[in-house]
């Protein structure tokens, strides 16, 4: 008989603590089986950070077979923007598959997005790169999800040569942070975040421009120092006006000191055209490589739609390493 047992990050309970470890473990296991060794999972002690979080409420549940952990899932809903949408997430440990707890663990969550008056959900598979073929396609499907986007993700082997020096055209300037940014900057980079959040290709997803501000900036760096991760991200300024244009910004996580994640990137429309992507990137990495000698491979993810960062990716060295589907259902058509 399943149970499912909901989960919290924040509370301190030491039994209620053990409960959100065997969760997150559930979650690395799952991930462990699709992606190997080098899997992506967030560690537990990220995961409680995550959910500190004032722009997103989080709610999950661990599914039990007796005392034994099966299945986890969770639903993620935005709460600045986005108010009609919830991305959920369920993984089932591969010995306990097809015995009806995958079944369980998305009741579960589709009902709570629907109590949350969410009628656009979101998830994601994710399998290796040598095949289209998306393993768990039929039973999203089954549930009523249709493919929204497929995402590449690709590795760069960091520290095999020398990373060659950007060249920024006239009237820009590129700027590098370890960790913290200047004060002063937080308005540009809440404007960029915001503008990510669209100047991105979305596929068929239908998700409306994010919130962003300084004080929301402030709070997701902090919940980034509070987890640990080190960050590295350079700025290019438009020396005209004077303003930050574009970004780009790798995040280590202290689990993971050998494995970088590239965060976004963008060069907002107005100033592309001038290399400044590539610019961007390889300022990264050389700074990378300074302040995070240990890091041996950054990861990056890109829409298989968006054949420009695919572009500048491949010149650098990345290479496919995995795939990812977003799914979407919405739950107030059909
Ligand atoms: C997808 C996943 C959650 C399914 O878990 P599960 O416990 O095996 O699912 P269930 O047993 O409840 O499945 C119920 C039905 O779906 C079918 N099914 C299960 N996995 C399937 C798959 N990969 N493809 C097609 N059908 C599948 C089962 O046969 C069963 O059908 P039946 O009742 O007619 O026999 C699990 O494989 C998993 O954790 N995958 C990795 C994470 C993931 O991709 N999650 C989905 C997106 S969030």
């Amino acid at each position: 008989m399943t149970s499912l047992v909901p989960v919290s990050g924040l509370d301190t309970d030491p039994a209620e603590r053990a409960r959100f470890d065997a969760w997150a473990r559930v979650l690395e296991d799952v991930a462990c089986d699709e992606q190997g060794e080098d899997h992506d999972a967030w560690s537990a002690e990220e995961l409680r950070g995550l959910e500190g979080s004032a722009s997103k409420r989080r709610l999950q549940v661990l599914a039990l077979d007796g005392d034994e952990p099966v299945g986890a899932a969770g639903v993620i809903a935005p709460l600045l923007d986005n108010e009609g949408t919830a991305q959920l997430f369920v993984a089932v440990l591969p010995a306990h598959r097809h015995r009806g707890v995958g079944d369980a663990l998305v009741r579960w969550a589709v009902g709570e997005a629907h109590t949350l008056g969410r009628t656009t959900l979101h998830a994601e598979t994710q399998w290796g790169a040598d095949t289209d073929d998306d393993p768990f396609a039929g039973w999203v499907e089954r549930h009523g999800f249709e493919p929204a986007q497929t995402v590449l993700r690709s590795d760069l082997p960091v520290h095999e040569g020398e990373v060659p020096e950007p060249v920024v055209a006239d009237g820009y300037r590129l700027e590098t942070h370890v960790d913290a940014m200047p004060e002063a900057d937080l308005a540009d980079r809440a404007f960029l975040a915001r503008r990510m959040s669209t100047d991105v290709p979305l596929g068929d997803l239908e998700l409306a421009e994010e919130e962003w501000d300084e004080e929301r900036v402030r709070g997701e760096d902090e919940r980034t120092r509070a987890m640990g991760r080190r960050v590295v991200s350079t700025f290019v300024r438009d020396l005209g006006s004077g303003r930050l244009v574009g970004y780009t910004s790798i995040q280590c996580p202290q689990a993971t000191p050998h494995l970088a994640f590239q965060h976004d990137t963008l060069v907002t429309r107005e100033h592309r055209g001038h290399g400044l992507g590539l610019a961007l990137k390889l300022a990264n990495l050389r700074a990378l490589a300074q302040a995070l000698p240990e890091v041996r491979t950054v990861r990056t993810w890109n829409a298989e739609e968006n054949a420009h960062m695919l572009a500048v990716n491949r010149a650098m060295g990345f290479r496919p390493s995995g795939r990812l589907r977003t799914w979407q259902r919405h739950l107030d058509r059909g």
